[in-house]
């Protein structure tokens, strides 16, 4: 079932977001701890808006999310979210994504904004979840 993500959660989502994110892939050497650490930063966010998925009491996947305030709108970013390994394709993603748009749709939101990798499988995830290329927006880099 999905439910609001509670703080006594972040060590358990620090763990399956390292290993959902694995260094040969993504090259950042994520760890139970410093994921947990990185995690902690949104959930501590005024506006934050979180979900977790739990089955018989253990946290499979989650969603880390922020309201943005834009002038008289307001969008919900997507920071982050991980499903354990061995539970991915289970459709369990797809119901922490509804978890958000329902938040979105309820509080009448704008609209839900993320990025992603273009090389990572997630894009395709995130298309068949009826997320769309945003024309209008880049992303710049400076090193
Ligand atoms: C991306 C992720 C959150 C999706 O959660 P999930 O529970 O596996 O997704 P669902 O089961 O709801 O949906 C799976 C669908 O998305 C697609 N998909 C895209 N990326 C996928 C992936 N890495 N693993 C499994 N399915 C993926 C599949 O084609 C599948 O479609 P199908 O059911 O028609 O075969 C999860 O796979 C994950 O944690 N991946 C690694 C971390 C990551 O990429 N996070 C997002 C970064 S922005």
């Amino acid at each position: 079932m999905i439910r609001i993500m509670k703080h006594s959660d972040l060590t358990q989502c620090g763990m399956i977001y390292s290993k959902a994110f694995p260094i040969e892939h993504w090259g950042i050497d994520w760890t139970t701890e410093n994921a947990t650490e990185y995690l902690k930063d949104f959930f501590e966010q005024k506006r934050f808006v979180g979900y977790v998925y739990e089955e018989n009491n253990e946290v499979i996947g989650c969603i880390f999310a922020l309201c943005k305030i834009s002038g008289s709108r307001q969008e919900l970013y997507i920071n982050e979210m991980a499903v354990l390994p061995e539970r991915q394709g289970c459709g369990i993603g797809r119901q922490l994504l509804e978890a958000v748009k329902d938040y979105s749709k309820d509080n009448g939101l704008a609209g839900i904004v993320l990025y992603t990798s273009r090389y990572a499988p997630a894009s395709a995830f995130y298309e068949k979840n009826g997320f769309k290329l945003s024309d209008g927006t880049i992303c710049m880099y400076f090193q």
